[in-house]
């Protein structure tokens, strides 16, 4: 690469970064540490999805939401009754000052590792030329990581139907919510409208939620969820969704009974999926090749169809997710400075943010039975795990799966209280490639309920100290 700063560089920059979100921003950071001269372009706003639409926004929320129920958990702990009251004005306050402060810190830390950021919209001219605006810009190596935007089905369009975009803008609470599809958007933002006061009703097309999640932990998932009073419709198909002043009555089949229904909403947040965000880049006029659904393809290194063109994060394949992003925008500047950038795609941990929260990492049981795998798999429910019982957080249970022959832990799955912060030590074992009898050797403190890992392993080989 071109010395930093060179006079005589034959690029403009050693690296520039078409997105300044989770994993285009970690690149251009790391790639200029290592020395390379790095641009970057953002066209909205500084951090991406996670930072003003997705995970920061989402965890004011969610922990807001928290607090109702904590309220009712103090009496039981010896706290008088109080009377509160929410203000979701403050609120989404709060959240704008956060996210304000956020895009300043990215810049901040760009600036600070000697990034030069470029505010617009930014396509690729050809295999070393980047326009952002009208500024040409030359670079030896190019890096999309532009993310990705919700799908928006066609028979949406309507005044008071969101997506997640939207929805920590909205001016209040909504008193009656659809979310049409129970993946990990619609189910999050479900459960938070729902313990500040809503009542919410999600229609998901199969007969499961979660689809991807091991079934036994996404049926407990359900099965919790419906006890905290949302409504689900499985099986089951928006036809037509209409506005009509302040409400949108809504029409769906069950697909089972063929029978139709219709619903009114003063809300509906539209949670079917994420596509790759890449309209406009011209990837497929300079020669980038994309996979049926539309995602970069890339190989081992991160490198799409055009050597020096890297691509990472919700425009490649695999879960779309801003730590994913992250590790492959790690991996591409390592790779770039001649080191060995490496993404262990087997180790990505996923949570989902309700209350309780649900983890999990590596291999599904369904997936270990497609790929006809022999496997143990042992359980503990938090309902035996001491310190859950003193909390009165007894829900869900870990389950651990792990290769019948050599031991090795092939997939955990959580439903359970902080199970969002347990997931890392499981993350942390299967990169060590740890089997579960390691697991359950390793002393964990007591009472914590990282015990309910300690016992699941324990279970693996059917031997749990407390069940
Ligand atoms: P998703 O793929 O998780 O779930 C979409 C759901 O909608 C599926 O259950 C699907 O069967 C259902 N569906 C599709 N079409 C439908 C229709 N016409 N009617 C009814 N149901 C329908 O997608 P989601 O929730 O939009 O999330 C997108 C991505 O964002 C996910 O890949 C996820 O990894 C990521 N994400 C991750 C978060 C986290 O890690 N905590 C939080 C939010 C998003």
């Amino acid at each position: 690469m071109a010395e930093k700063g060179s006079e005589n560089a034959e690029y403009d920059y050693d690296l520039f970064v078409i997105g300044g979100g989770s994993g285009g921003v970690r690149c251009a950071r790391f790639s200029a540490q290592y020395g390379a001269k790095v641009g970057i372009a953002e066209e909205r706003y500084w951090g991406g999805t996670c930072v003003n639409v997705g995970c920061v926004p989402k965890k004011l929320f969610y922990y807001a939401s928290h607090y109702s129920e904590d309220f009712k958990e103090a009496e039981g702990f010896g706290w008088e009754k109080i009377e509160r009251k929410f203000d979701w004005l403050t609120l989404r306050g709060n959240k704008d000052n956060e996210i304000q402060r956020l895009n300043g810190v990215y810049r901040d830390l760009l600036d600070a590792a000697g990034v030069t950021c470029f505010n617009g919209r930014a396509r690729i001219a050809d295999n070393h030329h980047v326009l952002v605006g009208d500024t040409k810009i030359s670079a030896e190596k190019i890096l999309v990581a532009t993310g990705s935007w919700p799908d928006i089905p066609t028979f949406t369009g309507s005044e008071h139907v969101i997506s997640s975009n939207e929805a920590f803008s909205l001016d209040k609470l909504p008193e009656r919510a659809l979310v049409i599809g129970g993946g990990y958007i619609g189910l999050e933002m479900g459960s938070v409208w729902s313990r500040l006061g809503a009542e919410v009703t999600v229609i998901e097309y199969l007969d499961y939620i979660t689809p991807g999640m091991d079934r036994e932990i996404s049926n407990e998932f359900k099965k919790i969820l419906s006890k905290q009073g949302i409504i689900f419709k499985m099986g089951s198909k928006v036809n037509k969704v209409k506005s009509s002043g302040s409400t949108v009555t809504i029409n769906y089949t069950d697909l089972k009974s063929s029978k139709d229904e219709t619903l009114e909403f003063d809300k509906v947040l539209v949670s079917v999926g994420r596509k790759p965000y890449t309209e406009g880049l011209n990837l497929t006029k300079i020669g980038v090749k994309k996979d049926e659904k539309g995602r970069i393809e890339v190989n081992a290194k991160l490198q799409t169809s055009i050597k020096n063109i890297y691509a990472i994060g919700d425009v490649i394949k695999g879960p779309m997710l801003a730590h994913k992003a992250e590790e492959e925008g790690i991996a591409v500047a390592e790779i770039l400075a001649g080191q060995a950038g490496h993404v262990n795609y087997d180790v990505i941990p996923g949570v989902i943010y309700t209350s309780p929260e649900v983890a999990t990492v590596g291999k599904t049981e369904e997936q270990l039975k497609e790929e006809k795998k022999s496997y143990k798999v042992g359980k503990f429910p938090f309902l035996a795990n001491s310190r859950a019982k003193v909390n009165n957080e007894t829900e869900g249970f870990v389950k651990i799966l792990a290769d019948s022959k050599t031991d090795k832990v092939l997939g955990v799955h959580i439903i359970g209280p902080h199970c969002g912060d347990m997931i890392a030590e499981m993350a942390l074992a299967m990169e060590f490639g740890a089997s579960a009898e390691d697991i359950a050797r390793t002393c964990h403190a007591h009472p914590t309920h990282t015990e309910a890992i300690k016992e699941a392993a324990l279970a693996v080989d059917k031997r749990p100290i407390h069940f």
